[in-house]
């Protein structure tokens, strides 16, 4: 995809309702602090547009990135964030489900998995979730640049056995900082959008 425009165009907090929108989209989900909004900016090759934080819980509200008129790029908030309040918590994690439950536009959803480290029972309740909501998640393995060339395959197997994929599940390594991955990403993207 080449990048001609990029703007947020919808912002929806706790109590917004979720626009009905003309144009695909494709979303991002994973536990907060994984690169979800970090991964949107690669895609837009923007440094910045999407904010991002060493900080957990950066992106509270579900972001719409209007991509060349044609497209969406979904940023949705992180689960298990630890400091939340427990209300707080339940409210994000309604508002994810609300919202990939209900969009008529979606498209595809992308789980992001830290490539580091084993996942989590939230991932793993949030894979089966969606698996069972009729998606076929495709998992992008973030921060690849954090680990040797040898132990990318390795690692992408672990998450793999871990989240007891789907046969054909695609696992895709990714990195912010290398931009390894963004060319495949931009590829299921465009196979699964009507353009
Ligand atoms: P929430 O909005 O809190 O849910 O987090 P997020 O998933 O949007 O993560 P974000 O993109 O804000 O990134 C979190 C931290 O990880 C930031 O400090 C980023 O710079 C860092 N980070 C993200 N992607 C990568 C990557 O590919 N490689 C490395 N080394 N760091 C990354
Ligand atoms: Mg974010």
């Amino acid at each position: 995809m080449i990048i001609k425009n990029v703007n947020l165009e919808t912002v929806c907090g706790i109590t917004s309702a979720i626009p009905d929108n003309l144009l695909d989209e494709v979303a991002f989900a994973g536990k907060s602090n994984v690169g979800k909004s970090s991964l949107i900016n690669a895609l837009m090759n923007r440094k910045s547009l999407a904010r991002t934080s060493s900080q957990p819980g950066k992106t509270q509200t579900i972001n719409f990135y209007n991509v060349n008129e044609a497209m969406y790029l979904v940023d949705l908030p992180g689960y298990g964030y630890a400091n939340a309040n427990i209300e707080i918590k339940a409210k994000w994690g309604q508002m994810i489900e609300n919202y990939l439950h209900t969009s008529k536009r979606l498209k595809a959803v992308f789980l992001l998995i830290d490539i580091r480290h084993e996942p989590s029972e939230n991932d793993q309740m949030m894979y089966e979730w969606m698996v069972h909501q009729g998606f076929a998640p495709i998992i992008i393995a973030t921060k690849s640049d954090k680990l040797k060339k040898m132990q990318i395959l390795q690692h992408v197997q672990m998450i793999k056995d871990i989240l007891q994929v789907e046969p054909g599940t695609i696992v895709i390594p990714f990195s912010a900082e290398s931009k390894q991955g963004r060319e495949e990403i931009w590829q299921i993207v465009e196979s699964v959008i009507e353009l």
